[in-house]
């Protein structure tokens, strides 16, 4: 049987070569975030909202896993999530995050890196309104990231919420909401021919952003 680093070796997809240039980048990182999401949204990429956020826990021990990105807010990147939840307290522990998003359709990639910050009330309470009833009761019934038996245990809990919230509105948990992310760097990847890919970051300075062309 044919082993996994010979089956690696036969794929080899090219990236494309669609030009990325200075003079087509928005001097506003977040206004040309838009413009690709836009874009990847408009080809149908799959799960076009999905971002990988890495956060490090208190040993300093690097995490990441995916989440959606919801809204803009105060040029923030916002995603809801568990408060109490492992990313929560890593989060609390040391706010400094770095994110992805990729969309191999395009191919294309974002990196950032930014600081979290919980979203105010309102931003939490508009989003968790849009929710499904499910996603809504969902998030009552997580402890987000602690360790379950089983999970009858959850499929139980869910049964007891629905009849405990029928008929009536269901209230955003304490314990969930939206958080900010405030992005100080941004780099942009548009993958190309033969590797020879184009990238550009920005970065803050005071309060102007600085781009420049990054070699592959
Ligand atoms: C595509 C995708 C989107 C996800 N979106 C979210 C999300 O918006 N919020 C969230 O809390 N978890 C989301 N998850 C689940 C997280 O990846 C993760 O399993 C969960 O938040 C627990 O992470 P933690 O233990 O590091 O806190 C998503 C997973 C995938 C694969």
């Amino acid at each position: 049987m044919e082993n996994i680093s010979d089956k690696i070796l036969k794929i080899r997809s090219e990236y494309g070569d669609k030009a990325l240039v200075k003079e087509d980048l928005n001097p506003d990182p977040i206004k040309q975030f838009e413009s690709w999401l836009e874009n990847a949204i408009e080809i149908e990429a799959s799960e076009p909202n999905a971002m990988a956020i890495s956060t490090v826990d208190s040993q300093n021990n690097p995490r990441s896993r995916y989440v959606l990105f919801k809204n803009i807010v105060n040029d923030s990147l916002v995603f809801h999530s568990h408060y109490e939840s492992a990313k929560a307290k890593e989060i609390e522990n040391n706010p400094n995050v770095s994110g992805l998003f990729f969309w191999p359709e395009i191919y294309r990639q974002i990196r950032f890196e930014g600081v979290v910050s919980k979203a105010s009330r309102e931003v939490s309470d508009e989003y968790f309104k849009s929710r499904p009833r499910g996603g809504q009761i969902s998030a009552w019934a997580s402890d987000q990231s602690e360790e379950i038996e089983d999970r009858e245990i959850l499929e139980q809990k869910i049964k007891e919420l629905e009849k405990e919230f029928e008929g009536k509105e269901i209230p955003r948990p304490k314990f969930w909401g939206g958080y900010l992310i405030d992005i100080h760097y941004w780099e942009f990847w548009q993958g190309r021919k033969n590797r020879t890919h184009d990238r550009f970051s920005y970065s803050k300075v005071d309060t102007e952003w600085k781009t420049v062309r990054l070699s592959p």
